[in-house]
């Protein structure tokens, strides 16, 4: 028989908020999740009309400390089965972790936090918890990022020379904040988001993807937080050098001041062997440069094992994975998807009192949230001495 669908709590996401949509879609996607419940506006008069506004019913709630303390007093069938924040940066870490502690669990936005301590607190509290959290790095959630992961972790590419990580937009490019727009308003107040705007913003995505892709750490980075636009305080322009853990360097960067650019991520991955190139605005396809031979383009859902690069034996998982025949487009809403259909995933074991994962293998989670900021602090630190090398904490 099947099971009932999961009941999704919304922390954010009323009077015209943006990530909030996809999020909502790719919850609904397979059936098996729905959105319930929602405390989505600061102020409480407001929250109820918005709930009562959304485009289906949901039950609302004034705040998300009254949301998070009426769920906590139900049974634990009754209850919600996770939270969705979608608020501004400095909005992430009280509600996560009252919801921990309620025995919530919350797959929440990125940047985690707006400190090293408070991402700390969230690591810690996690743990002892035991509870499936996972942050919304959505691109990790495309096929051909999960692909990537598969051929330079097998070593496919040899050795890992240099990596390109980057994030490009120019949305940001005039004082767009004056004139009142919601989503550059707080990104560019730093009470709001935290101490980066760029960094923290795509610079963390840019920083996902290199560590999701290649399984590396960084050791020390070289940073330079630049403003371009005047008046701004926070950075709209972000270049890190870095040293990984294997010896090879990397470029994590990200800029919101070139015009012409909208969500241009992408990795390019030198490898002793050969370069893997892919970009999340063309992310059905992926392409490896081999030394002396065609170019190799890949298409999702148009795999075939044991073609002369690619070997006979590749991981089950990674090719059952549910995609909709090649040619057929899958973008940005199936990354989301696929991100909540794995979150899914690991809660259902969790309610069963199984083992569940939550291993950062197919969501990110809440180590690798802490990683994002513990990154955005050390090149706060590196970008204040004009760039000097400064080395990454060690691991929580
Ligand atoms: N994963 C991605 O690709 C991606 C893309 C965009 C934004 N984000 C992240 O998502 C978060 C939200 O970004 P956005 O662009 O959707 O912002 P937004 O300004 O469009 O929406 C924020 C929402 O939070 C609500 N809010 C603020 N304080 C609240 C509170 N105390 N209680 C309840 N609701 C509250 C606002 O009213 C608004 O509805 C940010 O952390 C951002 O970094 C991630």
């Amino acid at each position: 028989m099947a099971k009932r669908p999961l009941n999704v709590g919304l922390i954010g996401g009323g009077k015209g908020a943006f990530i909030v949509q996809p999020h909502q879609k790719a919850i609904h996607f397979d059936g098996t999740r729905r959105v319930v419940a929602g405390a989505l506006f600061p102020d409480a008069k407001i929250a109820m009309e918005e709930a009562e506004k959304w485009p289906y019913p949901i039950k609302g709630y004034g705040s998300y400390d009254e949301m998070i303390a009426t769920q906590a007093g139900l049974p634990e069938d009754q209850r919600l089965d996770y939270v969705l924040i979608v608020t501004p940066n400095h909005v992430h870490y009280d509600p996560a972790l009252k919801a921990i502690k309620a025995g919530i669990p919350v797959f929440c936005e990125k940047p985690l936090t707006v400190t090293l301590k408070e991402a700390s607190d969230l690591v810690k509290t996690v743990r002892k918890n035991n509870i499936p959290f996972g942050v919304a790095h959505t691109y990790l959630g495309h096929w051909t990022s999960r692909f990537s992961r598969y051929i330079v972790r097998s070593g496919l590419l040899g050795e890992v020379r240099w990596v390109d990580s980057y994030y490009i937009q120019g949305w940001l490019a005039t004082k767009l904040e004056d004139t009142g727009q919601m989503q550059a308003s707080w990104r560019t107040n730093p009470k709001l988001a935290g101490g980066s705007c760029c960094g923290g913003d795509i610079g963390t995505h840019a920083l996902m993807q290199l560590r999701f892709v290649t399984g590396l750490e960084l050791k020390k980075v070289s940073a330079q937080m630049e403003t371009f636009v005047p008046g701004r305080v926070l950075d709209d322009h972000f270049t890190v050098y870095c040293e990984l853990n294997n010896g090879a360097k990397a470029m994590v960067r990200a800029s919101q001041i070139c015009h012409g650019h909208k969500n241009d991520l992408g990795i390019e991955i030198v490898g002793t062997k050969g370069t893997l190139r892919w970009r999340q605005e063309d992310p059905e396809c992926l392409i490896i440069h081999l030394p002396g031979k065609p170019d190799l383009v890949y298409w999702r859902g148009a795999v075939t094992p044991g073609d002369g690069f690619l070997p006979k034996e590749m991981p089950a998982d990674l090719m059952a994975e549910p995609t909709i025949p090649s040619g057929h487009p899958e973008a940005f809403h199936d990354a989301f998807a696929r991100l909540h259909r794995c979150f899914e995933a690991d809660i259902r074991k969790w309610q069963a009192g199984e083992k569940f994962a939550c291993d950062g293998s197919k969501y990110a989670n809440v180590e690798d949230g802490w990683m994002g900021i513990a990154f955005i602090e050390t090149c706060l630190k590196s970008s204040a001495k004009k760039g000097a090398w400064t080395a990454m904490p060690k691991k929580i």
